[in-house]
């Protein structure tokens, strides 16, 4: 059997998420010759195929502005029809096995609801020919730990574990992938890569817009379960995993579980959640609504490389900038007597960042001229075209390894459910959030107490 799948279904394709990513990332592939198949929108909508090629046409023209190639997006506009159907009603996917016969491997991706998995699972499960199926599955991948376990052994009811791909458009980042690449490919890194050397990691994920025309989707879910669980706890696991056996799916995610297994599971004193002011007029959000728009959380590493480190995490809508960022903040050198002591030496400071542009920064300390033997701050910089490679977006990305089977970028089943374990004393919480101002830089927690640290030291 060939392993490429030939053809691609869209449960959700009326979505918000189809419209701002997938539309481009389809035209992207396109580009490169590496779509070529029909592709088979589905949704409750009524629409027809016309709707669905005008709303794609639209979004790829937004996408590559003045220099839309119109044969590549003819291609993926001529390859779309529509099936209009009741993601719990056999009748659906009895006309999707007619429509898709002809091909031996198929690609379903679920753009939808986390509500919606089970019907549209059983569904497959039960007519579309399991056995000549992927499954994209967007996240949220359950919305606990039971709802996770849950969901998996639905999957795995009808699908064999190769079948699966649980989307984290971050693991597929280029700036993500480049820092393992970094940590391992640099001599200098890794063997101050760890708590002799370093004090503290941040990383951030903040956006400055609100979730207005999402509220459908974010009010059920919040902060926390749209990116901590996934891209914020996958970012934390590349940089602090142990280096992968090798760069095959199954090793690099045992790497990734290994790592997030030593997390501590967060208690309500290690996190603070957030909520913007003006969230609860939003369209679409339920009155009186607790949902997060913001988290800021303490995490532990119990293990040799990070105990002690002081690791954060926050992210958050409606703060003040767009700003996806990593900071490691190593501990201060023990400067020799013989440099000046009006200056002492300031800690070094990588930081990768991530957007709005890419780039990596290292302080250095070097002799400043105002003191003699004294020490100032300088940087090494690399910018954000440090990489002359073609790019390719992060959803491109995921329907190219989708569609050749390459799970690597793929959070498996067992990292899954570790990210939810972390969440597992929290994610239920009761408390209201704190409100914060929209254009702020949201709420904090408060620094840890020398009783608190003594404490966490001493686990
Ligand atoms: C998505 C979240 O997965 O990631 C969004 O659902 C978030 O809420 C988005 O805005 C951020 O992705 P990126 O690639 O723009 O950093």
């Amino acid at each position: 059997m060939d392993t490429a799948c030939s053809a691609l279904v869209i449960f959700g394709v009326t979505g918000d998420l189809v419209r701002k990513k997938v539309f481009a990332a389809l035209y992207e592939l396109q580009l490169l010759d590496r779509l070529n198949m029909p592709v088979i929108g589905v949704g409750r909508s009524d629409w027809n195929d016309d709707t669905l090629r005008r709303t794609a046409e639209t979004a790829i023209r937004s996408h590559a502005a003045d220099d839309v190639v119109d044969d590549a997006m003819h291609a993926v506009l001529d390859g779309l029809t529509y099936v209009r159907g009741n993601y719990s009603s056999t009748d659906l996917y009895e006309t999707l096995q007619r429509s898709v016969a002809a091909h031996e491997l198929v690609l379903y991706y679920l753009a939808v609801p986390p509500t919606v998995f089970g019907a549209i699972i059983t569904g497959l499960g039960g007519t579309a020919g399991s056995g000549r199926a992927r499954l994209l599955i967007e996240k949220p991948f359950g919305s606990d730990l039971a709802t996770a376990r849950s969901l998996r052994d639905l999957v795995e009811q009808h699908f064999d574990a190769e079948q699966l791909f649980a989307v984290d458009h971050y693991l597929q980042k280029e700036s993500l992938q480049n820092i393992l690449v970094l940590r391992f490919g640099n001599r200098m890194l890794e063997p101050t890569w760890n708590r002799e050397h370093i004090d503290s990691i941040s990383v951030t994920m903040a956006e400055a817009f609100g979730i207005e025309g999402r509220a459908g989707f974010f009010d059920s879910n919040g902060t926390l379960r749209d990116v901590v669980q996934n891209h914020m706890f996958q970012t934390v696991a590349a940089l602090a995993m142990e280096a992968p056996a090798s760069a095959s799916a199954n090793d690099m995610n045992d790497a990734r579980a290994q790592l997030l297994g030593y997390v501590a599971s967060l208690t309500l004193t290690d996190v603070v959640f957030g909520q913007y002011d003006g969230y609860l007029d939003v369209d679409g959000v339920s009155p009186g609504s607790t949902t997060d728009t913001f988290v800021n959380a303490r995490l532990s590493i119990d293990n040799d490389r990070w105990q002690d480190v002081s690791w954060t995490i926050t992210a958050g809508k409606a703060l003040e900038e767009n700003l996806s960022e990593v900071v490691v903040t190593f501990k201060p050198a023990s400067a020799p007597m013989f440099i000046s002591n009006e200056c002492e030496p300031e800690p070094n400071q990588l930081r990768i960042r991530m957007a709005p542009e890419e780039s990596i920064v290292l302080t250095m300390q070097a002799r400043s001229s105002a003191v003699p033997l004294g020490t100032a701050r300088t940087s090494l910089a690399a910018a954000d075209n440090y990489r002359p490679t073609e790019r390719l977006e992060a959803y491109a990305r995921i329907f190219d390894d989708a569609r050749r089977g390459d799970q690597t970028q793929f959070a498996s089943c067992e990292v899954l459910e570790q990210c939810w374990r972390i969440l597992d004393g929290v994610v239920h919480r009761t408390n209201s959030p704190k409100t914060y101002a929209r254009g702020s830089e949201g709420p904090r927690l408060a620094p840890m107490s020398s009783a608190n640290e003594s404490v966490q030291r001493s686990r």
